[in-house]
Order: C-alpha cells, then structure tokens, then sequence
C-alpha cells in the first residue's frame, strides 16, 4: 500500500515568516521519522512581501512548481501531485495562526494537525484574547481597548492611573506594533502608529515582570501543561530584534528558577484552564508575566509555538516527559484519512 501524505505548509505572510521554516524543518524531521507517511513540504508567500502563493519547497531549499490545494482534498500543481490525508499548517502568525488555512481545511473536510479557526483568531487577536480571559476569570493585565483613535481618552486615563503602559495593535505578532510607553508626550503618536497595523488597538498597563512560558498540548487523551520556562530579555521589552536577531543578548531557562510550589501550580492551572476554556487544540505556548509585586497574569496565547533549536515549547515538553515524536505521531495517527 502507498504511504499516506501529509502536507507540511510554512512560511505564511507575517513578520514570522523565515521563523516558520525554521520550525517547519524541525516539525519535517518528526514526521519523516514516524516513518508512515511521504511528507510534501508547500512554502507559502515569501519574506517580506504580501505574496501568498503556494509553492513546492525541496529539501535544498529550492522551490519547485506554485501549487493548489482543491476541494477534492488534492494537492495540485501542473498534474495531480498527491491525494492529502493531513496537514500540518506550522506557520506563526498570518494566515495559520489567523485561523484562515484551517477554515478552508474544515470546509473541505481535510483534518489538521493543531487549533481550529475560531480558537486561533482570538488567541491571535490581543483583544479578543482578553475579553476571553476576563470573562474566564483568567488574570491579565488591566487594559482599555480602541476602536478608533477617537477613543484616545481612555489610553490617557489608563496612563494617568498606571504612569507606564503598553501600546499594541491588537492584530499583531513578533512585538511589531507595540509600544512600550513612559512619557505621556509619547502616547498618542504610539497609539497612531498601532492603528496603522491594525483596526484596534490594546493599551495595558506596563508592568516590571518576569517572563515565564507553559507548553500546554494534549498527550494520551489528557491536557498537561510544563512547568514554566523563561525569557530572560535583558532589556524590559522582548522586542522583535531581540527575538530574532542572532546577536540578542536574550536566553532561555526550560525551567524558570526559584519559583515557589504555588506560583507553579496556579500558573499550571490557568495555563490548563485557559486551553480548555477557549477549545485549544493538541498544542499551545502560553505566556505569563510573573510581576515584581507577586502577580501572575496570562499575557498571550501562541497557537502554532515556534519550535526552532532555540523555541522553547519541545524543550518544555520533553523536561514534562513527553516525547515531541511520540506527542505529533499520536495526534496524526487518531485523525489521518
Ligand atoms: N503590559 C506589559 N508590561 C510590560 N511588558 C510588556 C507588556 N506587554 C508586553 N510587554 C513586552 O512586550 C513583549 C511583546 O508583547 P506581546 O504581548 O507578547 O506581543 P507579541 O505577540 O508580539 O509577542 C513581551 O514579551 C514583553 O517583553
Ligand atoms: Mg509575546
């Protein structure tokens, strides 16, 4: 019998893109070693640009032909290149983590490996998200939102109260279009600036908080989240330079030290609460704040973590004892046509 194909996408249209294959070549590795199933690897748009075609990515890098995939669940380029069975959509930020690639593989009935549409588009919208997490009683830090900069008022207000918040359209990833914002004389060209990258745009409070992370996934029926991990950014705000740049003065720990039973546990349980609350699904990184005062707060919510050699969220896995192999094969064997 012919082997099973899995179409592995990446890439995508966001801030995120190069990062994305990066992930994509460590999620590639896993899925050829299950040894089951041939794996056709699809670049989507380019770096940098609002291309969205779909192209094949060979293993040198290179691309072969621009592809389709139809209703009929085929992977089409100049002929038909492959029945799909499954589809892993490893792309942070637009249009995977926006929930666009899994409506179009609910409506053609093609399962997926990772969170459904309506689940990624609020994780990914910073509003949303929140709206969520207040109405879940899930703490996070005070905020205002804006619909229009007409709502200006309420980020002074916030201001007024908090002497330092945060600007960031609500639409965004990567730290583009977040603002870290002390001086009063600066906000409303922040808030400006935010509105340019998105239709609303989040102001929060600023707080002086440790960075902690929890990957949180399903492993033999059950949702386990890690014990946290860190980012210890040197400067307050983690931004996109520092995530990416190969000279970030940045590190991670796998296991954030000196953190007592409690914290532990009750970040535990929101990192638990939250993924079933908002219907995650098989994975999801979410990140804390830890603040200065002894107060956790839920800051956001990664649908498709990024699993690079430096990513966090496999590590965090294997140090709960769940092996990432293990883990992706036994989600894709449940659902596989
Ligand atoms: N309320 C806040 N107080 C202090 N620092 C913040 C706050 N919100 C965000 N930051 C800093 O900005 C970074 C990016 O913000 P985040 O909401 O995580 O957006 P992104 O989706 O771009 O990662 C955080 O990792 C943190 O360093
Ligand atoms: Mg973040």
């Amino acid at each position: 019998m012919s082997k099973k194909n899995i179409l592995l996408l990446c890439g995508g249209s966001g801030t995120e893109h190069e990062v994305s294959l990066v992930s994509a070549k460590f999620v590639e590795k896993n899925l050829r070693e299950i040894g089951l199933y041939n794996v056709i690897v699809v670049e989507i748009g380019a770096p940098k640009t609002n291309d969205k075609t779909f192209r094949i990515l060979n293993a040198d890098g290179s691309h072969g032909e621009t592809v389709e995939i139809n209703s009929k669940r085929q992977l089409i380029g100049k002929a038909v290149i492959a029945d799909l069975n499954y589809v892993v959509p490893c792309i942070h930020g637009p249009p995977g983590e926006t929930g666009e690639i899994q409506t179009y593989l609910e409506l053609i009935s093609l399962p997926y490996f990772g969170c459904g549409p309506e689940a990624s588009l609020v994780c990914f919208n910073k509003v949303t998200s929140k709206l969520w997490f207040n109405a879940i009683d899930i703490p996070n830090t005070p905020f205002e939102f804006l619909t229009s900069i007409e709502d200006a008022p309420k980020a002074h207000k916030l201001f007024d109260e908090h002497g330092k918040v945060f600007v960031k359209a609500a639409s965004q990833g990567s730290s583009v279009g977040c603002y870290p914002i002390s001086k009063k004389s600066e906000l409303d060209n922040a808030l400006k600036n935010a509105f340019t990258f998105s239709e609303y745009v989040l102001v929060e409070k600023m707080v002086t908080a440790r960075e902690l992370e929890i990957s949180t996934y399903e492993f033999e029926g059950k949702v386990h989240a890690s014990v946290p991990g860190e980012i210890n950014c040197p400067s307050a705000f983690y931004s996109y330079e520092e995530k990416y740049n190969p000279n970030s003065k940045t590190t991670t720990e796998i296991v954030a030290p000196g953190l007592s039973a409690e914290v532990v546990s009750n970040m535990r349980g929101f990192a638990i609460k939250a993924f079933k609350a908002l219907k995650l699904r098989h994975q999801s990184r979410i990140d804390f704040f830890y603040t200065d005062d002894g107060k956790i707060y839920l800051n956001e919510i990664n649908t498709f973590p990024g699993a690079t050699p430096i990513s966090m969220f496999p590590k965090m896995m294997e140090n709960n004892g769940h092996s990432y192999l293990k883990f992706i094969s036994d989600i894709i064997a449940k659902d596989i046509l």
